[in-house]
C-alpha cells in the first residue's frame, strides 16, 4: 500500500533540496561529463541525482528509476523517477529555465509529481484526484478551444533523427498554433500548459523522466495527458493539452 500524502511530502523536500543545492552551485564552473552531438550531461547532474536518490531511499523502499543512473533490479509495479536537473544546457549557458522533476508511478501510471522551477522559486505539484498547486495555489488549465489562439510548447529531443521529413510535419503543425515556444526543458513546458500560459505540449521520443511528473500536474489541473508505451530506454511520445484544443 502505497501513501501517497507521505510520498508526496518526500518527493518535495527532495526537490527543495536539490534545488537549493543547484542553486548554490550555479555561478561555480561546470565539470562536463559528455558533451556529444547535442547533448551534454555534468557532474552536477550526478551530483543531484545522488542527492535525491539517499534522501528518498532512506524514506521509501520503493526502487528510483533516474536519468543519471537508471535503475538497479526490477522496477516492479510502483517506482519513483528522477530527473534531477531538466533542463541541462539551460542550466550550464545560464538561462533560467530548468528544474528538477520527481514522480511516483504506479501501474504505468504517475500517481504523484514535484516540479521544483528553483530559479523562480515555484514549487509545482500534484496527486491522484487531488488537484495541482504552485507553492500551495491551486493552478488550472486555460480555456483558449482554438489553435489559432494557442501556443505550443514543444522541443527536439537530442537524441532525435534531424530529418528533413521529422521537421516538414513539424513546421506544419507549428503553422495551426498563434505561437510557438521552445524552452528546453520539458518540466518547465509542462508547468506553462497546467498552469494556463500554454495550451498544448508536444513532443516526440522525450524521456519518461521528463515528463513523468509533468503529466500529472497537467492532469489534475484539469487538462488532457496522452503518452505512449515506453520503449525499453525509457522514451515516449507525450501530448499535454488543455483538453480543450
Ligand atoms: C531535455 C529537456 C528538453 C527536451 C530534451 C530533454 P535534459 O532534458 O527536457 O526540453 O527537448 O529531449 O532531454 O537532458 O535537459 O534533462
Ligand atoms: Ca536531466
Amino acid at each position: 500500500m502505497i501513501d501517497i500524502d507521505k510520498s508526496l511530502e518526500i518527493a518535495k523536500d527532495a526537490a527543495l533540496l536539490a534545488g537549493k543545492f543547484l542553486i548554490s552551485a550555479n555561478n561555480d564552473a561546470q565539470k562536463i561529463l559528455v558533451d556529444d552531438g547535442r547533448d551534454i550531461k555534468l557532474q552536477i547532474d550526478q551530483d543531484a541525482e545522488n542527492l535525491i536518490t539517499e534522501y528518498i531511499s532512506t524514506r521509501s523502499n520503493l526502487p528510483i528509476l533516474g536519468e543519471e543512473f537508471g535503475h538497479k533490479g526490477n522496477l516492479g509495479s510502483a517506482f519513483w523517477v528522477i530527473d534531477p536537473l531538466d533542463g541541462t544546457s539551460n542550466y550550464f549557458r545560464n538561462i533560467p529555465i530548468c528544474a528538477v522533476s520527481i514522480a511516483l508511478m504506479h501501474n504505468n501510471e504517475p500517481i504523484l509529481g514535484v516540479i521544483n522551477d528553483f530559479f523562480s522559486e515555484n514549487l509545482y505539484f500534484a496527486s491522484k484526484e487531488k488537484g495541482a498547486f504552485v507553492n500551495n495555489k491551486r493552478i488550472t488549465v486555460s480555456n483558449i478551444s482554438e489553435h489559432s489562439k494557442g501556443t505550443i510548447v514543444t522541443g527536439i529531443p537530442s537524441k532525435k533523427e534531424y530529418s528533413k521529413e521529422y521537421f516538414s510535419r513539424m513546421i506544419d503543425d507549428f503553422k495551426c498554433w498563434k505561437k510557438v515556444r521552445m524552452i528546453g526543458s520539458a518540466a518547465i513546458a509542462n508547468t506553462f500548459v497546467a498552469a494556463g500560459k500554454a495550451e498544448i505540449y508536444r513532443e516526440e521520443g522525450i524521456f519518461l523522466w521528463d515528463i513523468a511528473a509533468g503529466a500529472i500536474i497537467v492532469k489534475e489541473a484539469g487538462g488532457k495527458i496522452s503518452m505512449s508505451t515506453a520503449d525499453n530506454k525509457f522514451r515516449l511520445d507525450a501530448e499535454f493539452t488543455n483538453g480543450k484544443v
